[in-house]
């Protein structure tokens, strides 16, 4: 057994889990009328209402207990106080420093990093404005109308997320693009509508070595020198985003329009350095420090909160309660709000990459489980879907319900019937319909005994499935700021008490050494190499077919 489930606190929870379990949720909100206000918290705009969970206030007191012999708080100074809590590569995860609006220094290895955050975010005001205010032309005097961000994981989702998130603030003639695949459709197709004069590409790349980002970069490169007939024209449409200067002026960019950014920001952790870049050009730079103040508020309240009243721990500790002790595999996000339509598939790299790992910071395997698979889509649409089978399937899936109380484009009664909707699905999930209820129904319904037994199972919704809502006041970049940072820590919070790295990634080197490897085969510059029977015969069909 590891020390995590051999712990105090493991087993208290285990002990209690058999106690909570066979309970249902339906019976503990008629037993407390209060479980409301005991489990739901605010902050600023944000509400938390956490009630809809198989908790009381017992389960609480042992999750934080958890927490507590984790040594949470401690573990959350190192990660401020810029210590290489990322073990496995020796730096630090300084995310917070990028969004740190106080004076306070921050340092790694002795130094304040404080004035080059600083110093990067006046560049990236300056040339935000230059391009939003027509200072920076194109290279045939044109103003720049297109934006396209070339990067992928971090360097592409947390930006695309967020321009997709704050599109109502967005300056009118300026659109963003991102292109993240390799696969040649995408580029292709984003490009077929653009006119390379009045188009501005970012290469957002942390290591500038991701072979899709540079595969498409080059491509994007010749496109442009091809329309322009000009190779001087680089100097004017392509800006760089990277801790790599070496390569991005081996690339030919402009050094007047490379961002750097440093080792201690991670890829899914970045989109508050330059390489959020496209959303201050998108929607410009004081909505883009609007959003940083939005992560330094969480920030803030993540340092201060008791652990029972701190909502990133409570949500961290709610996810461990169904990973582990009721066997949940997977976590649902649905933002009601269809600007937050790309935040589940930003969450999935955070969390995903971030704790999907299988043994501890020492290298030990673990015997528990860890980061579970996320996923999600906007409401309404995924209740005409696959509400399905979390009404009714075989799995729990826990979830999180996001929404806001103002739309920031009200029309008609839209807005009452998208809240209704989110409020009925998680009053449905928890509440379930007993077989009472539906025979009740039934009946009334005028259905004939025997058509009515046959009916009834398919119409009883067993409840009981847990789930989180966070309401806030409407989508700003503060508010946003707020949500993400929220999701950072909550997922920082499980790595604490997972014992595992929540920084490193290892987990996508193979596959690319392995891609690697076969590219020069599919080239045919060199014989297939001994591969699996699958993968030799794959190779010998594409060769066969191609
Ligand atoms: O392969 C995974 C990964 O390293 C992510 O962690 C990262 O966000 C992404 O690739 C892109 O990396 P880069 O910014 O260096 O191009």
């Amino acid at each position: 057994m590891s020390k995590l489930t051999r712990s105090a606190a493991w087993q208290a929870l285990s002990a209690h889990y058999s106690i909570i379990q066979p309970l249902h949720m339906r019976q503990m909100f008629q037993d407390n009328p209060k479980r409301f206000d005991e489990f739901s918290l605010r902050l600023d705009t944000l509400l938390f209402d956490y009630s809809k969970n198989r908790i009381n206030a017992e389960t609480v007191r042992l999750l934080v207990e958890l927490a507590r012999q984790a040594e949470v708080s401690k573990h959350v100074e190192h990660m401020f106080a810029g210590e290489k809590i990322n073990v496995t590569e020796q730096r630090a995860a300084l995310h917070t420093a990028l969004r740190n609006r106080s004076d306070n220094p921050v340092y790694v290895d002795g130094k304040n990093v404080m004035p080059d955050v600083r110093r990067v975010l006046g560049l990236m005001r300056r040339f935000s404005d230059g391009i939003r205010n027509g200072q920076h032309l194109g290279h045939t005097g044109k103003q720049i109308t297109d934006i396209v961000n070339i990067g992928i994981g971090g360097s592409d989702l947390g930006p695309l997320m967020v321009c997709e998130a704050l599109k109502h603030y967005a300056k009118a003639n300026l659109r963003a693009h991102f292109v993240s695949n390799v696969d040649g459709t995408h580029l292709v197709e984003t490009l077929k509508n653009l006119d390379a004069e009045t188009t501005l590409f970012i290469v957002s790349s942390k290591t500038f070595t991701t072979q899709e980002t540079m595969t498409n970069a080059g491509s994007a490169r010749a496109w442009l020198v091809e329309k322009l007939g000009n190779e001087q024209a680089v100097t004017k449409h392509f800006a760089a985003v990277s801790t790599n200067l070496t390569a991005t002026s081996k690339f030919g960019i402009n050094p007047q329009n490379v961002f750097e950014f440093w080792d201690w920001v991670g890829g899914r952790y970045s989109l508050w350095s330059a390489i959020g870049l496209p959303i201050a050009l998108y929607v410009g730079m004081d909505r883009f420090e609007e959003l940083l103040g939005g992560g330094y508020a969480m920030d803030e309240h993540f340092r201060n909160a008791p652990l029972d009243k701190n909502i990133p721990v409570l949500m961290g500790l709610l996810g461990i309660w169904y990973a582990d002790f009721f066997g949940a595999g997977a976590n649902a996000v649905f933002p009601y709000d269809q600007y937050l339509r790309r935040f589940p598939a930003y969450l999935q790299q955070l969390e995903m990459e971030s704790n999907g790992k299988r043994v501890d910071r020492d290298g030990i395997g673990v015997d528990y489980d860890t980061g579970m698979v996320v996923w999600g889509e906007p409401g309404t649409n995924g209740q005409h879907a696959f509400y399905q089978l979390l009404h009714q399937g075989t799995r729990m899936i826990p979830s999180d319900f996001l929404a806001p109380l103002h739309s920031l484009n009200p029309i008609g009664e839209h807005h009452a019937i998208l809240l209704a909707n989110c409020f009925a699905q998680t009053e449905a999930l928890m509440v379930g319909k007993t077989a009472e209820e539906a025979r009740a129904e039934l009946v009334t319904q005028g259905l004939q005994r025997k058509a009515l037994e046959a009916l009834l199972p398919h119409k009883i919704f067993p409840g009981n499935k847990p789930t989180n809502t966070l309401l806030f006041d409407q989508l700003d970049p503060h508010t946003l700021g707020m949500l993400i940072a929220l999701y950072e820590h909550k997922v920082f919070v499980q790595s604490v008490v997972w014992n595992i790295n929540p920084f490193d990634q290892w987990g996508v080197e193979l596959g690319k050494q392995l891609a690697g490897k076969i590219l020069p085969e599919l080239r045919g510059a060199v014989p297939t190499a001994d591969h699996d029977a699958s993968t030799n015969g794959l190779i010998a069909y594409y060769h066969n077919h191609h």
